[in-house]
């Protein structure tokens, strides 16, 4: 995929070119169903799926009880490819860090969103079996061979047979799952003896170390009523990164590796890999912002649709201000299914 990030403003970088800021390549964290095998399932998918509504001019997608809050359109699909850049490049071009096993392996993508991420793990390991999922369809142009796509709430009872997969992938879902530990428990069950389980997320954005950002900027009020709006929903999103190694731990994975980095908004870094990244990372903001805030703050927090409007406004010109030096944590977390489980009866 090519995308140039420097039309609004701003090589390969790995989290190890990220230390200018923060320590890179870290221990983040302190110390340490009934759905068939994929085979049985048909890949195509429902016209009833597509149950869209549009609102303030956005597209969504609604599903029984899930209540997504971002859009599901044209706008929010260019965000997320280039959240997918953005990983890429941060991961040096690797799609995940876990040391699964040989191939073939059985691979799934919750929550796929646009599925970049899983048609590039299925084209890059012809010989594996991919599945992505989510709530919303998904119809990308091509797709490989080896990949399915299914329409599931991945909140709900998994159908999925257990010991099923040799890994499974979770990335920026950390504000929209209502249950973390019940989440992770059902891809325990899901996972073969021995396969991995790999998060992938961003947190705490608008960070600054330079003083020209403070805690009252528009940036962190933002977040701030975004979050509000994200736990009036039963979610959270901010705790996340800091709660999710003891989950993962809690639900009898082991060996579990936290590593994180640091994304600049925008091009102020005078590193070039920070520069590329922060450029992406700018055009993912202010191109992403109004699907970001829309209808979390008109649904959920009982905002006009002109208020949300006069705060974009705001938010763009501190996030497009050169001045203004921020930056957000990426972080990513692997770990192991043991090779024998304990039973618990
Ligand atoms: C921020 S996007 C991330 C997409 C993709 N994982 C990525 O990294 O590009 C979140 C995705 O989660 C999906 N989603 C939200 N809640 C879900 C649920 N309960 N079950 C399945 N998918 C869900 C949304 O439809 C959206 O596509």
């Amino acid at each position: 995929m090519n995308i140039d990030c420097s039309q609004i403003g701003g090589e390969d970088s790995g989290f190890q070119q990220m230390s200018p800021m923060a320590p890179s390549m870290v221990d983040y964290f302190d110390d340490d169903s009934d759905y068939a095998s994929g085979d049985s399932y048909p890949s195509s998918i429902l016209s009833s799926d597509y149950n869209f509504k549009y609102e303030n001019g956005r597209r969504y997608f609604a599903r029984r009880q899930v209540k997504y809050p971002f859009p599901n359109d044209d706008k929010e699909w260019n965000r997320l490819e280039l959240t997918h850049h953005i990983w890429t490049l941060l991961l040096a071009g690797k799609l995940f860090k876990a040391p699964v096993g040989p191939e073939p392996l059985r691979i799934l993508d919750l929550a796929t969103g646009t599925g970049l991420w899983a048609i590039e793990v299925a084209d890059q390991h012809p010989d594996s079996q991919v599945i992505g999922n989510d709530i919303a369809p998904t119809n990308p142009p091509w797709m490989p061979p080896n990949l399915d796509f299914y329409i599931e709430d991945i909140e709900d009872d998994w159908v999925f047979p257990p010991n099923s997969f040799d890994l499974i992938h979770i990335r920026g879902m950390a504000g929209f799952v209502k249950d973390w530990p019940r989440l992770i428990s059902q891809c325990f069950a899901a996972l073969k003896p021995g396969g991995y389980i790999e998060l992938q997320d961003f947190s705490k954005p608008f960070q600054c170390n330079d003083g020209t950002c403070d805690e009252n900027s528009i940036l962190h009020k933002w977040v701030q009523l975004w979050e509000e709006g994200n736990i009036r929903s039963g979610r959270e999103w901010l705790s996340v990164s800091a709660n999710i190694k003891t989950i993962v731990s809690a639900a009898g994975f082991f060996d579990a590796v936290g590593e994180m980095g640091v994304i600049p908004t925008g091009g102020w870094h005078p590193d070039t890999n920070l520069k590329e990244l922060g450029m992406c990372m700018l055009k993912q903001w202010v191109e992403g912002a109004e699907g970001i805030t829309l209808d979390m703050f008109t649904r959920v927090l009982g905002w006009k649709k002109t208020d949300v409007d006069e705060l974009l406004v705001k938010i763009r010109k501190d996030l497009l201000n050169p001045k203004i030096h921020t930056f957000t944590t990426a972080w990513l977390l692997y770990a192991r299914k043991p090779l024998v489980t304990k039973t618990l009866l």
